[in-house]
């Protein structure tokens, strides 16, 4: 299994360049089973969950070709609607497939995803959308078996705006008869990317980037050629590697319409920020501040950087409190950043940070993508050697991050631990 060596007090410089969003490339990859044909998508990132969702597809029985950032994908054979256990387990997006095969079968098995690293994370959602467009829905041995002789466009409120709830009904409205009303959807600029997508097979579909989500089913769908929109939670993570490192450097193709808080909590924190179309320049200036974030759903502060922030927070002057409305539980990061010396409490929902002047390398240990991505900012930033253990979460969502950083001049070296965990 393999580890990062990482020598810290680095400061980056240089430039980067972001990846397809792999929140994006996710449910776009299973939407193309909704019409049988030959698909192509453009600016996938090569990540550990895209290799995942086109195994799954292959399971499904799409042809899959993926070389350097273009993948190719064939769903004309595609016989099999069912997504097993086995593949759901290691990542609970593969439910994204269910909204697609109900279309294109009028039936599904898909594995219930089943907890994460850091709590439950229902799919209830998921499951009342698509009975709301009537499917019957039964749950069996830990399988979702959903079953539609036709779906029929409904007005689906959901209580808690969900991501995935939303990509899934999307998904299973366009050929839905009749019209869909999504209130309360997600915001995010993935759905509003899965949207355009959906839009450029045919679908029929206003209201994308706001809460009111109209679909009008029934359309002639076809396959399509699509590019993925950048990955918005990659570029906040090398601005934020910047600023704790106390560097300078660009991040290219981009897209910082979709960074708007995340940019404003890095000024308030004391980068000097300036903003090109598809590119942010960052520059660290005197002290990391304190600054207090609270995540919330598209346009917020998002989940997916919470653990980044603390660690950036761990070496601020003064106190902060970062508190995640979206995963109460996801905290595991903290313990880990505890190692390397960074004094934060956790209470409830909230982390409770008095930063330190000097984090110190220690051997740590990934417990999911986003802790990952935390420990390696803070052994960036820290006196010393750090061993990062079990990098392979954080090769779920972020390409060659070591290539990346070597680049902007990090010491920070890939290699086998030699442990079997
Ligand atoms: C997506 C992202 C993930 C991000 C999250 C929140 C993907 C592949 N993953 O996950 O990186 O952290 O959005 O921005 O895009 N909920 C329910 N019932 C459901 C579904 C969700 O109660 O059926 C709740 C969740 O517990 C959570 C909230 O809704 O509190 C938002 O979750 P959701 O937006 O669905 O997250 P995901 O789509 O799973």
């Amino acid at each position: 299994m393999d580890k990062f060596v990482i020598e810290g007090g680095v400061p980056l410089k240089g430039e980067v360049q972001i990846s397809g969003s792999k929140n994006a490339a996710l449910p776009i990859i299973a939407a193309c089973l909704l019409a049988p044909g030959q698909y192509i998508l453009k600016n996938i990132p090569r990540l550990r969950d895209i290799r995942t969702i086109a195994h799954l597809m292959r399971v499904i029985g799409a042809k899959v070709e993926f070389e350097n950032h273009s993948m190719k994908i064939d769903t004309t054979h595609a016989d099999f609607p069912e997504a097993p256990y086995e593949l759901v387990k290691t990542m609970r997006a593969s439910i994204y497939v269910l909204g697609p095969l109900l279309t294109r079968f009028g039936k599904a098995r898909v594995s219930m995803p089943g907890g994460c690293a850091w709590g439950p994370r229902p799919v209830d959602l998921h499951l009342k959308g698509m009975e709301l467009l009537g499917a019957k829905i039964e749950l069996d041995r830990g399988y979702v078996n959903a079953r539609a002789d036709k779906l029929r466009g409904n007005h689906i409120y959901f209580d808690v705006s969900s991501v995935g709830a939303t990509g899934n009904v999307m998904m299973a409205a366009v050929s839905a008869q009749g019209t869909t009303i999504i209130e309360n959807a997600a915001e995010e600029p993935e759905i509003v990317n899965l949207g355009e997508f959906l839009i450029a097979m045919g679908a029929n579909i206003s209201g994308l980037g706001t809460k009111h989500i109209t679909i009008e089913g029934s359309s002639e769908l076809h396959p399509t050629e699509f590019t993925i929109t950048p990955d918005r939670i990659e570029t906040a993570t090398f601005l934020t590697a910047g600023l704790i490192t106390r560097g300078e450097l660009t991040v290219t193709r981009c897209q910082p319409e979709h960074s708007h808080e995340v940019l404003a909590k890095l000024k308030e924190a004391g980068a000097k920020l300036s903003v090109e179309l598809n590119s942010i320049h960052l520059k660290s200036a005197g002290a990391i501040q304190p600054v207090d974030v609270t995540t919330a759903i598209y346009p917020g502060y998002p989940t997916d950087m919470q653990a980044q922030w603390i660690a950036l927070m761990s070496v601020a002057n003064g106190r902060s409190v970062i508190t995640d409305m979206i995963y109460p539980d996801r905290f595991t990061h903290v313990p880990e950043l505890r190692r390397l010396g960074a004094d934060i409490v956790q209470k409830n929902n909230s982390a409770f940070v008095k930063g330190v002047a000097k984090l110190k390398g220690a051997p740590v240990m990934s417990t999911d993508l986003r802790a990952s991505a935390s420990l390696v900012l803070s052994a960036l930033a820290a006196e010393g050697v750090s061993d990062i253990h079990r990098v392979y979460h954080i090769d779920r969502g972020y390409e060659r991050i070591e290539e990346k950083l070597k680049k902007l001049g990090a010491k920070i070296e890939r290699t086998d631990d030699g442990k079997m965990y």
